[in-house]
């Protein structure tokens, strides 16, 4: 069975994409799951964390396309009659690394002009799970990296998924989007009975392991406090600060791979991401 899993926090910059890479390289290349991660924000820096910042411009200037051809198949045939023609998978999903044992990781890149999409939402965001549903035997975990802000892209992404992951980072307001997020998930699923989706964890990200600022540690125990009035659950690993993530997703590596990253670092992302991966009933 495949699942699929959004990462979603309405608060910018607290660490979606970088955990969304290094959770799918990790779930790929250590838990030897075959891994889709596919990338649902215009800014796009999973795909260029994936690809690099050269080999993604290269993408762009292809014949290949990307998620917001999913989303704007309808609005763009490419038949003589006019008629849309149906996203062939191969161009959309591009391999990243294929592994003896068979396990893989495969990507969804997007592009700026997928916002294009936001100002035209209408009918769209079935789309994505349909395509999504058509390709989910070729995988067994699905990650989609999400926007910041509430969308149809959203709408997108919870029709996709069975799990929802919240990173969030200990800083001031960092609980600021969680009624909004509660409140979002509560209607959709009042429009949406028949689908499954939960919050399987609240992860904590870019925490400072040793000398922890009071703001972090107040912090922290207002995220806590608040995911315990919705029943979120709240990863007791933390995903600590390193400057070996940026520095990871600059030469496109996962943190355990990594020459500069000390082990210990490792380990504890390590620890995170099996967590996570029981989380969502993967392991
Ligand atoms: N654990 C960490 N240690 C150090 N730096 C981190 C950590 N996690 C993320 N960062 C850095 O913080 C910045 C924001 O991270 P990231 O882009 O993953 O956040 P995001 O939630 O995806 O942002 P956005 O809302 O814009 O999509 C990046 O520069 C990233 O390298
Ligand atoms: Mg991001």
């Amino acid at each position: 069975m495949t699942v699929s899993v959004s990462m979603i926090n309405m608060k910018g910059g607290v660490g979606k994409t970088t955990l969304t890479f290094n959770l799918a390289w990790y779930s790929a290349w250590q838990a030897d799951l075959k891994v889709l991660a596919v990338d649902l924000d215009p800014q796009a820096n999973l795909s260029q964390y994936f690809m690099g910042a050269e080999r993604y411009l290269e993408y762009l200037s292809s014949e290949r396309a990307t998620v917001m051809d999913i989303f704007e198949q309808f609005s763009s045939p490419k038949t003589e009659n006019g008629a849309p023609t149906p996203i062939d998978p191969a161009n959309v999903i591009h391999h990243l690394h294929r592994w003896s044992d068979g396990s893989l990781l495969d990507l969804i890149p997007s592009r700026l002009e997928l916002s294009w999409t936001l100002k035209n939402p209408t009918e769209k965001a079935h789309l994505l799970p349909k395509f999504l549903a058509s390709v989910s035997k070729n995988y067994d975990l699905i990650l989609i990296d999400c926007a910041p802000t509430e969308s149809i892209l959203t709408t997108a992404a919870y029709r996709s998924s069975r799990y929802v992951v919240v990173p969030v980072k200990p800083e001031f307001l960092a609980t600021i989007g969680f009624p909004l997020l509660a409140r979002s998930l509560q209607e959709f699923k009042l429009m949406n009975q028949d689908q499954q989706l939960d919050i399987s964890s609240v992860i904590f990200n870019d925490m400072r392991r040793s000398n922890t600022p009071p703001e972090q540690i107040k912090s922290r125990s207002d995220v806590i406090s608040l995911a315990n009035t919705y029943d979120w659950p709240v990863l007791s690993d933390v995903a600590y600060h390193s400057d070996s993530y940026p520095a990871g997703s600059r030469s496109g590596k996962p943190i355990f791979l990594t020459e500069y990253a000390r082990d210990y670092v490792k380990s504890e992302f390590g620890e995170v991401a099996n967590k996570f991966l029981l989380s969502v009933g993967v392991l």
